[in-house]
């Protein structure tokens, strides 16, 4: 038997990249999912390539309180309830910050810091009403160590791993757990866009384990994070970075 069976779960960003794998790894797990991202053909080409009657393709735009509260409202009752959630989508942007345009700050506020604000507001109450469930937000090791002209994305993943911490002690009472994922970096369409060949070779080197991590690496820690395996792991950062953080100069 799977470790989701028998669970729903809701994952942003979910057409590609870390978001994909994640909802593909929770499906295997025997979970109903919902694969929620802006990007229909993307997401149709996600559901093509891996038919599986879990896995749901949702059209929603995180940045849309309005819209994020009704595809949430509407798979939680057609699944019969609401057991996860994962903050997962993303608007990446590399630039010193003088010369970020306020539109593409507004934009990553909207999807990274907003959505997962939109998506926590329109799930607890589904949450609670099944008895209890887990939140699993996408943070990064960007929070603890400086990544040149990464300020914009870090400060987002920052107030990430803030949410994290208080939510699980807004929501611990219900018996919903809330902890985040610190990826180090994984290539991912999103990813390459602002890292170069150069880039993934010296971030590789910089590992200790001399090796960047996959995407199924992630997707499988938010498996356990999602799982009973964590029933009492709460308010807590999971690093998955093959040590990139462990070392000092
Ligand atoms: N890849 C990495 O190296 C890395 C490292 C650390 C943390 N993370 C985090 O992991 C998560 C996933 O990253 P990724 O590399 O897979 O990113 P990605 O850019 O490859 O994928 C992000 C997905 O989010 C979707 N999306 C964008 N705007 C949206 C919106 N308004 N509504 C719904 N969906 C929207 C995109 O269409 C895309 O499918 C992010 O939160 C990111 O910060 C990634």
């Amino acid at each position: 038997m799977g470790r989701l069976q028998g669970k729903t779960a809701f994952v942003t960003g979910a057409a590609g990249g870390l978001g994909r794998a994640i909802a593909l790894a929770f499906a295997a797990e025997g979970a109903r999912v919902a694969m929620a991202d802006v990007n229909e053909r993307l997401l149709a080409e996600s559901v093509a390539a891996h038919p599986d009657p879990r896995l749901l393709p949702v059209r929603c735009d995180v940045a849309d309180r309005a819209d994020v509260r009704a595809k949430i409202d509407r798979f939680a009752t057609e699944a019969g309830g609401l057991d996860i959630l994962v903050n997962n989508a993303v608007r990446f942007h590399y630039a010193p910050l003088a010369e970020f345009d306020p539109e593409i700050v507004d934009s990553m506020l909207a999807v990274g810091l907003k959505g997962a604000l939109w998506a926590l507001q329109a799930a607890t109450p589904h949450l609670i009403a099944r008895g209890g469930g887990s939140v699993v937000n996408l943070s990064s090791i960007a929070v603890s160590m400086a990544i040149p002209n990464a300020s914009v994305y870090t400060a987002i993943k920052g107030a990430i791993d803030a949410l994290t911490r208080q939510q699980a002690a807004e929501l611990g009472p219900h018996r919903i757990r809330v902890n985040a994922l610190a990826p180090g970096s994984v290539p991912t369409p999103g990813a390459n866009a602002v890292i170069d060949a150069e880039g993934w070779k010296s971030r590789e080197g910089k590992t200790v384990l001399r090796r960047l991590p996959t995407a199924d690496d992630v997707a499988r820690a938010a498996v356990f994070l999602a799982s009973d395996d964590a029933a009492s792991i709460t308010g807590e950062t999971l690093r998955i970075d093959a040590g990139m953080t462990v070392t000092g100069p």
